[in-house]
């Protein structure tokens, strides 16, 4: 081994280096070149069986050249680290100005929306959500209601009665019966919504609909009066219409509440009706089970698909039962 020799390492180590593509290349020109097996590493091995005259300025060589072997190493590895990095950057970019697929994804209908976004605000309120059977037992439907026998509503007229009509079933008229069915199964305090689908005998027009949407809002408890339900109402009509919105109770009959009203809200600068409401009525609550002189409770309902039209200004039932794909996209997707 001589100078001139050494001198030659080093420079096939810095081409070999410098010609490296990829670290992989890289890689393997390294072990070649200041690997273990590489010549310098071997010249550095032998120097212990040097004469010791030799030792020092050998030694001196062999570290310059190590050094430099290792100097042209780091600065192949950090050029090809480098480019890597561009690589990866260039080629996975991600061009947020390409234009995107427009084609429409599917989603809710705008009733379903509304009936999940009423769901979600009387859920953050403690509320449970109760469903029941559209198929309706007729005592469920009317007398546990407090709904004689001889009520017009019970008339073919209002009602879709199932064959054979002995059979006393009926396609629920209103979502009051999950009222019974919840009272029945579980003891006050009570505070439960009731959103589905109910049916009544009409003819499709700009306003009704034979199949249709109510929710319906049950509170029993201690203590319950006209005020809470006012309050519930009110907050309720505020969420669903907005802050300026101002609902008034008017007097009415229902068989099932006492004293009973009708709930406005002021709206688009008049007044609209939006549904009913009222004290549940002893005579229900006691066909319940419940004891009337310890608890009392409220009860409200209204129409999914009124509300809807109300606040979004639609003035046709047939656009929300037709699914007129350009009708439900204006309301989103809703998922
Ligand atoms: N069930 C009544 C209807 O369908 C609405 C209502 C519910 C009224 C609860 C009072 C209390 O018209």
């Amino acid at each position: 081994m001589n100078q001139g020799e050494v001198a030659q390492w080093v420079d096939q180590a810095r081409s070999a280096f410098a010609a490296a593509q990829d670290l992989d290349s890289l890689k393997a020109a390294r072990l070649a070149h200041a690997g273990d097996k590489s010549p310098i590493a071997l010249a550095s091995r032998s120097l212990g069986s040097l004469p010791a005259d030799q030792k020092a300025s050998v030694g001196k060589i062999i570290g310059e050249a190590k050094a430099a072997i290792a100097a042209a190493l780091d600065e192949a590895t950090a050029k090809l680290e480098r480019e890597q990095d561009e690589r990866v950057l260039r080629d996975e970019v991600v061009d947020i100005t390409l234009p995107v697929s427009r084609s429409h994804k599917g989603g809710l209908h705008p009733i379903t929306i509304i009936k999940n976004e009423i769901s979600d605000f009387f859920v953050e309120q403690g509320f449970s959500v109760a469903e029941g059977p559209e198929l309706e037992s007729g005592w469920l439907n009317f007398d546990a209601l407090n709904i004689p026998a001889d009520h017009p509503a019970r008339t073919m007229q209002d009602t879709f009665f199932i064959e054979p009509v002995e059979s006393g079933i009926v396609l629920r008229t209103h979502t009051s019966p999950v009222q019974i069915r919840t009272m029945l199964e579980n003891e006050p305090p009570i505070y439960v919504i009731c959103p589905g689908r109910t049916f009544r005998a009409d003819e499709l027009d700009a306003t009704h609909s034979p199949v249709f949407h109510q929710v319906e809002g049950l509170v029993i408890d201690k203590g319950i009066t006209m005020a809470h339900l006012k309050g519930t109402l009110d907050n309720f009509a505020r969420h669903m219409f907005g802050a300026d919105v101002t609902t008034r109770l008017r007097p009415s009959f229902f068989p099932f509440t006492e004293p009973s009203a009708e709930v406005d809200i002021f709206f688009n600068g008049r007044w609209i009706e939006w549904g009913g409401c009222g004290m549940v009525n002893p005579r229900v609550l006691a066909s319940c089970g419940i004891d009337t002189e310890i608890y009392s409770g409220f009860a409200f309902g209204m129409g999914l698909e009124r509300t809807l039209m109300v606040r979004h200004g639609i003035t046709d039932m047939h656009d929300i039962v037709e699914g007129d794909l350009r009708f439900t996209r204006q309301f989103g997707v809703g998922l």
